[in-house]
């Protein structure tokens, strides 16, 4: 056998090549994991959705969430002090992460929420009231305080080295451990 396993830790990358240090930057931040979701809100004109993998939880009392908004894009302006909701992606909603990240594909189907509008069918959900609004450089981070959520089963849609994956769900929920 002289296949390594993929675990395997090799030489660093970003010292081994000439490619510029944001390449690696973002090569580096690819590594961290996370889940996928789409920020929803009704705009000055229009409603709009930008897909996010920089959803965070902040704060249980009072409940806080936030997001990392690019200044270049159309979703920047518009989401500041208008309430918004977080929908987080389940593993079948891929087409749905890149219809709101660009690629627009099928017109997705909406929900009416009490606080913001959201999308039908995720795997949970914070509509948001805004909280406030951090520089964050070329992003702005957004606060939001959460008026109303919910979740149903299922596996993530998870992102992580450039590409989207799965998390399966768990055979038991570990909330009552955090
Ligand atoms: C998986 C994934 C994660 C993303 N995460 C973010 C993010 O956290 N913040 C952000 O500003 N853009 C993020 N983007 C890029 C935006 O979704 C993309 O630029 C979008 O087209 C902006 O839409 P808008 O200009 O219509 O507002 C992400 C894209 C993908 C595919």
């Amino acid at each position: 056998m002289n296949s390594k396993p993929r675990s395997q830790a090799g030489p660093a990358v970003a010292s081994r090549t000439s490619a510029p240090r944001s390449h690696h930057f973002r090569g580096s931040l690819g590594r961290f994991a996370t889940g996928v979701a789409i920020v929803t809100f009704d705009g000055a004109t229009k409603r709009r959705g930008i897909t996010v993998n920089s959803f965070t939880s902040v704060s249980m009392e009072p409940p806080l969430v936030l997001v990392s908004i690019a200044r270049n894009t159309k979703a920047h302006d518009e989401l500041a002090g208008r309430p918004f909701t977080v929908n987080i992606l389940g593993a079948e909603q891929r087409q749905l992460a890149m219809h709101f990240a660009g690629r627009p594909g099928q017109d997705p189907a909406w929900v009416e929420g009490e606080t913001a509008p959201r999308l039908a069918g995720v795997l949970a959900y914070f509509e948001c009231t805004p909280w406030a609004a951090y520089d964050g450089g070329d992003h702005t981070l957004y606060l939001g305080e959460v008026a109303d959520f919910n979740y149903r089963n299922g596996d993530a849609l998870a992102f992580a080295n450039s590409g989207f994956t799965t998390i399966p769900e768990s055979q038991l929920g570990i909330e009552d451990l955090l």
